[in-house]
């Protein structure tokens, strides 16, 4: 403060300030006017308060750039901050408020969102401890840092994984891209409905084709490689000791694929070309292939759930996958939809996974199913009732209870059918090997080395293999905030996937969920 006072040189106590000699009035007059009309007599006093103040008013320069500067940062710091204010309160509803539509705000967003991460300026999580050794979760053997994920859709193209990791996600899932790029529906294909925090699309899977991805997320393993002075090959190896999809630590990158519209749905062959068509470009590029047999807006797409037609695309794409041109290869998923909830066509599901050998499933999707989605004593306004008749997929937090209810179901069929393939393969397993004792007991004495039996060295078979390894869940459905997470997680998930609840709480929210969980976490340990 003294010395902010000397500094300013007006400020200075009484005292001091009247021993000091006033100016005269030319020295007064120098103070405002330039040198060169001054009158020669007082120059001496003049130049040497010239001398004094030049410095002054630099330091004062000096210091307004310093502050200008700070107070730049520390908004730039606030800013970029997923946690900021802005986040939640001004930038989503501005949007739906600037952007009547909501695709043409979906739009803007993700360029947005790209724009600002090239410049550096892109929201990001910058609190070290967001995630924290209790959100960590282990997943087809791998560390994830944390169980929340970004679901398809938000990132059709491939344009934004890192900015979306950069929110905070520990799983992000980019497309659904099909073989040939198609236009999906006319528009308008997406609506929001805000009373009750929904949406509602029929994009019908617009996508620029498996080729474009692959270019797209090529150039990001070029760019990484780059950066650490390694080659392509070499990070897709893993010697940069990063997941080969993610390029981050602890986090994955789903890449989702699909059929394209025009082919037909029946053929299961050609339904198959397509998906293998997929890997055959994305494989190398993903930690984990997700299979997308459950949009409400591609026509037949939800019939290739039936066992029989899953089996064959779910097996034609795991052995695409094993041949995927890197040292590990990667996961396959399928996501299946919310709508096919009867037992029967859940266990048909189950069957396809294990007889395929998938590694996963995501459970949920939007919904053709308007029931319940409105919760009791919510009227909507006019425009939203009107919006609920479009035809599409809704999505939204009604949905969480579903979600909820159908990976209990799912958990409990994977780890039943998981059980039953390892007794029925002990049993297999006893038959063969009193057979091949009996054959040995005939051939005792004749030769000298045993041979092989299915206890000491046999074969297992492909679904014993897999039962010793239990089937990964995701979920995807209304979930909106911590404490649902947790509930998703406990009833068997390993991810709790959103997208929805992104749009309407803006790109702090995969933040906010892992404190509530943290939050959760706590008073859940201090109750015990
Ligand atoms: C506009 C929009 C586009 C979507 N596109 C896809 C997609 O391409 N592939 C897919 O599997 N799911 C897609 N989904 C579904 C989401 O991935 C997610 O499963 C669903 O919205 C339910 O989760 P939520 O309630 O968190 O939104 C889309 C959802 C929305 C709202």
């Amino acid at each position: 403060m003294a010395s902010s006072n000397r500094l300013a040189g007006r400020l200075v106590p009484t005292a001091l300030a009247s021993a000091r000699p006033r100016p005269t009035f030319a020295a007064r007059q120098h103070l405002s006017r330039p040198s060169q009309l001054l009158p020669s007599g007082p120059r001496r006093y003049a130049s040497s308060s010239s001398a004094e103040s030049l410095p002054l008013s630099r330091l004062k320069v000096a210091l307004w750039s310093t502050s200008i500067a700070l107070s730049g940062f520390v908004v730039y710091l606030y800013v970029t901050d997923t946690r900021s204010f802005i986040h939640r309160y001004v930038v989503p509803p501005a949007l739906r408020v600037i952007f009547p539509d909501a695709e043409d705000g979906h739009n803007i967003a993700v360029s947005a969102l790209g724009t600002l991460y090239d410049l550096k300026l892109n929201p990001r999580e910058r609190s070290s401890s967001a995630d924290g050794p209790e959100l960590s979760v282990s997943v087809f053997g791998d560390d994830l840092r944390n169980p929340i994920g970004i679901s398809a859709g938000l990132d059709k193209h491939a344009q934004i994984p890192d900015a979306l990791f950069a929110l905070g996600a520990g799983v992000v899932e980019v497309g659904g891209c099909t073989p040939l790029a198609q236009p999906g529906n006319p528009r308008p294909r997406m609506f929001r409905v805000p009373g009750i925090d929904g949406l509602i699309n029929r994009y019908g899977l617009n996508s620029h084709g498996a080729d474009h991805m692959a270019m797209k997320l090529r150039e990001r393993v070029r760019l990484y490689a780059k950066s650490i002075g390694l080659d392509e090959e070499s990070v897709l190896n893993g010697e940069a000791n990063v997941p080969p999809g993610s390029l981050l630590p602890g986090r994955m990158l789903l890449v989702q694929i699909a059929k394209n519209k025009d082919t037909d749905g029946s053929n299961v062959e050609e339904v198959s070309r397509d998906y293998v068509y997929c890997v055959e470009r994305l494989a190398k590029y993903a930690d984990v292939l997700v299979v997308n047999v459950s949009s409400p807006n591609t026509p037949g797409l939800r019939d290739l759930q039936a066992v029989e037609p899953l089996s064959k695309i779910l097996s034609a794409v795991v052995n695409e996958a094993r041949r995927a041109d890197r040292k590990t290869k990667p996961k396959v998923m399928v996501k299946v939809s919310p709508d096919e909830d009867d037992e029967s066509q859940m266990q048909g599901i189950v069957q396809a996974i294990f007889s395929s050998g998938v590694d996963g499933v995501i459970v949920g999707n939007t919904t053709r199913d308007r029931a319940g989605v409105i919760p009791p004593g919510v009227k909507l306004d006019q425009q939203d009732a009107r919006t609920m008749t479009e035809t599409g997929g809704y999505s939204g937090p009604m949905m969480f209870d579903r979600t909820l209810n159908l990976v209990g179901r799912y958990r409990k069929m994977l780890d039943s059918y998981s059980r039953q393939v390892r007794h029925q393969d002990t049993i297999d397993k006893e038959a063969v090997d009193s057979s091949l004792a009996a054959i040995e007991g005939t051939l005792t004495g004749m030769v000298e080395d045993k041979a092989p039996t299915a206890k000491n060295n046999g074969p297992t078979s492909l679904l014993g293999k897999q039962a010793d390894t239990p089937k990964v869940i995701f979920a995807t459905g209304g979930i909106t905030n911590g404490e649902q997470a947790l509930k998703i997680l406990n009833a068997g998930a390993s991810v709790a996937m959103i997208y929805t609840a992104l749009v309407y709480g803006g790109s702090g929210t995969v933040t906010r969920i892992k404190s509530q969980m943290k939050e959760e976490m706590k008073g859940g340990a201090q109750k015990k």
